[in-house]
């Protein structure tokens, strides 16, 4: 069967974003995003999509839900109003709203977090959604730093019991 999964990075009050972009800079998290996501489909929102600074994501089909035609704004990519039916195992990429939108058909959360709080540091917060007890933690990984600006950072995976 086909696994949905969703992938994210946050602070550990839960900020994912501040307006339209991330409020911090870490390449092994960006690195880590290429690895589990390359070669599967995309999905995202309307708004992440227009913050990509290359888009398409390469090596991957990227798939946009909004409620907007597909047109010069979308090239590259395949607009739909729902969830698309895929088939095979794809990766929810954000942002605050699609998560939360979509969580409940989400089998499996990468998420790393940041050691950082945001909530009354940035602007326009946007916020990850709440795991709730659906899910368990099954990998909660070493909390490591990250060597381009000293922020300590960890992976972890959450699977739907
Ligand atoms: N930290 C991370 O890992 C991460 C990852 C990705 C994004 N982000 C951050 O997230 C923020 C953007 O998130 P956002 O919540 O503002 O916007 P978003 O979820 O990227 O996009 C919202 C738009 O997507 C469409 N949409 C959302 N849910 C839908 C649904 N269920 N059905 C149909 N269409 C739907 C709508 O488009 P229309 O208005 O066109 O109908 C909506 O306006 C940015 O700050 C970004 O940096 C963070």
């Amino acid at each position: 069967m086909a696994t949905l999964g969703a992938i994210w990075a946050q602070s550990l009050d839960g900020v994912i974003g501040d307006g339209d972009t991330m409020p911090w800079h870490l390449p092994e998290d960006l690195r880590h995003f290429k690895e589990i996501t390359m070669g599967r489909p995309i999905i995202m929102g309307r708004r992440t999509w227009e913050a990509l600074p290359v888009k398409p994501l390469p090596g991957r089909a990227n798939h946009v839900l909004s409620s907007r035609e597909p047109g010069r704004w979308s090239d590259g990519a395949y607009v739909s109003t729902d969830l698309p039916d895929l088939n095979t195992d794809a990766w929810i990429i954000g942002g605050g709203q699609l998560y939360e939108a979509t969580l409940d058909e989400v089998d499996v959360i990468e998420r790393t977090l940041i050691d950082v709080h945001l909530a009354d540091a940035v602007t326009t917060p946007v916020f990850a959604p709440r795991i709730g007890d659906e899910f368990s933690l099954t990998d909660d990984g070493e909390w490591q730093t990250s060597k381009s600006n000293g922020l300590k950072f960890k992976y972890q995976r959450f699977e739907r019991k």
